[in-house]
């Protein structure tokens, strides 16, 4: 295989003359004729102006260059769609798709030998990782990594979880605007990502774990010294991949790495969102992400980390306690040792060298988790037949065995206009429904299942209810939210036909939800249920077209499986 500025030319008919040509246009931007021998690493940036998560996205891509160069290879850094979660209308989930498969196609396209993911905000790790493995070019990922803790009045403050605790409050007429604003100043004191144990955090934990980055890439903050370092470490890694040609995301994305993930995002409490991202990273390289098998798995492993939002801590204490090798010893039994990552080691490896402190309180002992049971559970029952997520780490233990009476909101926007209205009637122990906010529904998915609290309960000290919808959360968010019901309601699942009033039951311990309504009437409701109009144009109406459910990763189906032409 033709490597460096040989591999993939513009095809004129004529090699010669591509190559001619291609080198042509470098010796003007002022190459060498050695520096276009050697095997060159792409470099993704998803540096933005639009994406304050990855202010330090370009630094990272020069420390990254720096560290190619240093191995003797080429650095090309070049841009990739970049999503921020507040940036981005409707949702960043709708454009995950769109970026992977921008990446999938650039790694394709462009003349490199291997590949380096800069990423971090909450689509863009998974979206890179879905691109690398289906176009199978050797590629390593660099999480931008997590902002700094703010302080304020004494208290050490977190992204998002704080933002949404400090919301509600204001909601709820127990903080006014003054303090409100005082405390904003300090929520994301740093550049970086979400430095608790959202998304963004999650999966840099599972990439990690998946074995696609160095050691220790996950945890290091953002602003640190030693994050630049990793880049430049990544660099020189990348560079040697690029003249081994491998090892590619294939070979690095096994079974038992997906349930070495499995483990870590229970152990970790990470955010539910990993399940969707799971299982299109999976699907990609045409490994079925079972989640059943996760839920099973699951109930062998308690919280151990000790982070918001379901603990007291933050990425900066995790990683000082030895970030992420540091908990895959103290889960050592539970997790495939064997498993490679793209540092040519095995996570077992990994550990014989990586040093042994470790903070207990951070990461706790088997004996003394922070949670004593599984942080995320797997429902299916007649109202989500292919399954529905629960975050019970994050969830008020008494609502998690609950019946209660729906009350269904229609759309966001039906949400929106009437969650906040004094005559709804609703009480503390109904069933909140929202639905048509599933991947087709919304479209993409919002992060909108943690509904809010009806401001006339939350003024009586209502903090939880029960909330069931299409939708995902943000891995920052709390409650005792149910999301991901698949088949959702856009797409005729039984989520459409629910009514105000019907009777709903959740039993996490059982694994159940179900809608206590007789088969023959929910059979009267579906003759008469109509889909929804669909988008007419553009991506949005390839997405709904296209989009698969929350079980199958919400991934384009025609971009599941493997490409024969690049195993
Ligand atoms: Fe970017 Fe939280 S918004 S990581």
């Amino acid at each position: 295989m033709k490597k460096g500025l040989r591999s993939r030319l513009a095809q004129y008919g004529d090699e010669d003359f591509a190559l001619f040509l291609r080198r042509g246009f470098l010796k003007g931007a002022g190459f060498t004729d050695d520096a276009l021998e050697r095997p060159i690493v792409g470099v993704l940036s998803t540096a933005s102006d639009f994406n304050p998560c990855h202010a330090t996205a370009a630094r990272l891509a020069e420390a990254v260059a720096r560290g190619v160069r240093m191995a003797g290879a080429l650095p090309f850094v070049f841009p990739t769609v970049s999503l921020h979660e507040a940036f981005t209308f409707p949702t960043s989930m709708l454009l995950r798709n769109l970026m992977a498969m921008d990446v999938e196609e650039m790694l394709r396209a462009l003349p490199l030998d291997a590949a380096v993911l800069i990423g971090g905000c909450d689509k863009t790790i998974p979206a890179e990782l879905m691109g690398a493995v289906s176009a199978n070019v050797p590629a390593i990922a660099l999480p931008v990594g997590a902002m700094l803790a703010g302080r304020h009045e004494g208290a050490r403050l977190g992204a998002c979880t704080d933002c949404r605790r400090l919301w509600a409050a204001y909601r709820a007429g127990k903080l006014d605007e003054q303090d409100l604003n005082r405390a904003h100043d300090q929520l994301m004191p740093t550049a970086g990502t979400c430095m608790v144990m959202g998304t963004a955090s999650t999966m840099a934990c599972l990439a990690e774990t998946l074995g696609f980055t160095m050691p220790g890439a996950a945890t290091a903050p953002a602003v640190s010294s030693e994050r630049t370092r990793i880049a430049e470490a990544t660099g020189a890694r990348a560079a040697a991949m690029a003249v081994a040609g491998g090892p590619k995301p294939r070979d690095i994305l096994s079974p038992a790495a997906l349930r070495n993930a499995s483990v870590v995002l229970q152990a970790t409490s990470g955010s539910t969102n990993a399940l969707v991202h799971l299982a299109a990273i999976a699907g990609r390289a045409g490994i079925t992400y079972d989640l059943a098998e996760f839920d099973r798995v699951g109930r062998d492993v308690p919280v151990l980390v000790n982070l918001k939002p379901a603990g007291a801590h933050f990425i900066e204490d995790f990683h000082a306690s030895g970030g992420i090798p540091a908990l895959w010893r103290r889960l050592r039994d539970k997790l495939d040792l064997t498993a490679r990552t793209v540092g040519g080691e095995t996570l077992g490896d990994v550990l014989t060298r990586w040093p042994t402190y470790s903070d207990d309180d951070v990461i706790r002992p088997l004996d003394r988790p922070i949670f004593p049971r599984e942080a995320i559970a797997v429902l299916t029952g007649n109202l989500a037949p292919k399954g529905a997520a629960i975050k019970l780490a994050s969830a008020t233990a008494k609502l998690c065995t609950h019946e209660g009476p729906a009350l269904v909101f229609d759309s966001l926007e039906d949400l929106a206009n009437r969650i906040d209205d004094p005559t709804l009637r609703v009480t503390p122990d109904h069933c909140l429904v929202l639905r048509n906010a599933g991947p087709i529904g919304a479209p993409g998915m919002p992060e909108a299942g943690a509904l809010p609290i009806p401001k006339q309960l939350g003024q009586k000290g209502v903090t939880d209810m029960v909330r069931i919808s299409d939708a995902r959360m943000s891995g920052t968010a709390f409650g005792t939210v149910v999301l991901h019901v698949t088949p959702e309601a856009a797409a005729g699942g039984p989520l459409a036909l629910v009514r105000d009033g019907d009777p709903i039951r959740l039993d996490a311990p059982a694994r159940r939800l179900d809608i206590l309504v007789d088969d023959a009437e929910l059979q009267r409701r579906r003759a008469a249920w109509k889909p929804p109009a669909k988008p007419r144009r553009g991506y949005t109406k390839l997405y709904v077209e296209r989009v698969t459910q929350a079980d199958q990763g919400c991934d384009f189906d025609f971009l599941m499986g493997t490409d024969p032409s690049t195993a």
